[in-house]
């Protein structure tokens, strides 16, 4: 479940990197909008990542969503941006965090502290406007040797 539940799940809502941005080299169109060559386009991972038509239901926190033999868009899940200037520490960075989540959860406990929920500050790395707020305990197996 560990694999499932971390970290793509919550690299799509809230995603660290909201937005990020290329340059067009060639004359195009989008839905008709002409683009010409040297525009700076937007990608909105942001959108994307809360679009009903990929993600049912798109704010709701449903890490399981992940695990399902569901037909997805291969650009629906773009934390990690697309294309050949992806980032190169994808798979580093997924791995990474499955290693560091299962070794805090062998060690502490958390639990969420009831406060009102906070805006998400839309920057260059997204994050929550005041901060978030934990109770953070030892984990039962380690409680008992203390
Ligand atoms: C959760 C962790 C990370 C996230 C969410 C993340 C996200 C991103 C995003 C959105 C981009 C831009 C991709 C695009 O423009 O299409 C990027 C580029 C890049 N990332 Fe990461 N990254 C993470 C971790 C890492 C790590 C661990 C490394 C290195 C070990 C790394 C190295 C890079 C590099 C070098 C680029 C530039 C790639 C290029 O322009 O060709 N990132 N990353």
């Amino acid at each position: 479940m560990l694999e499932v539940a971390c970290p793509s799940p919550t690299s799509r809502v809230p995603e660290a990197s909201p937005s990020s941005a290329r340059e067009t080299v060639v004359d195009d169109e989008i839905r008709g909008v002409p683009v010409p060559a040297g525009s700076i386009v937007a990608v909105l991972p942001y959108v994307v990542h809360h679009h009903p038509d990929h993600w049912p239901e798109p704010t709701r926190f449903r890490p399981e969503r992940f695990a399902e033999a569901t037909e997805r868009h291969p650009a629906a899940w773009m934390p990690f941006g697309i294309g050949p200037r992806q980032c190169i520490g994808l798979h580093f960075a997924l791995l990474e965090g499955q290693l560091a989540l299962a070794m805090i959860l062998q060690r502490y406990e958390f639990s969420a502290v009831p406060r009102r929920r906070e805006p998400l500050r839309l920057a260059v790395v997204m994050r929550p406007h005041g901060g978030v707020q934990v109770r953070v305990s030892l984990a039962p197996a380690l409680r008992a040797r203390c």
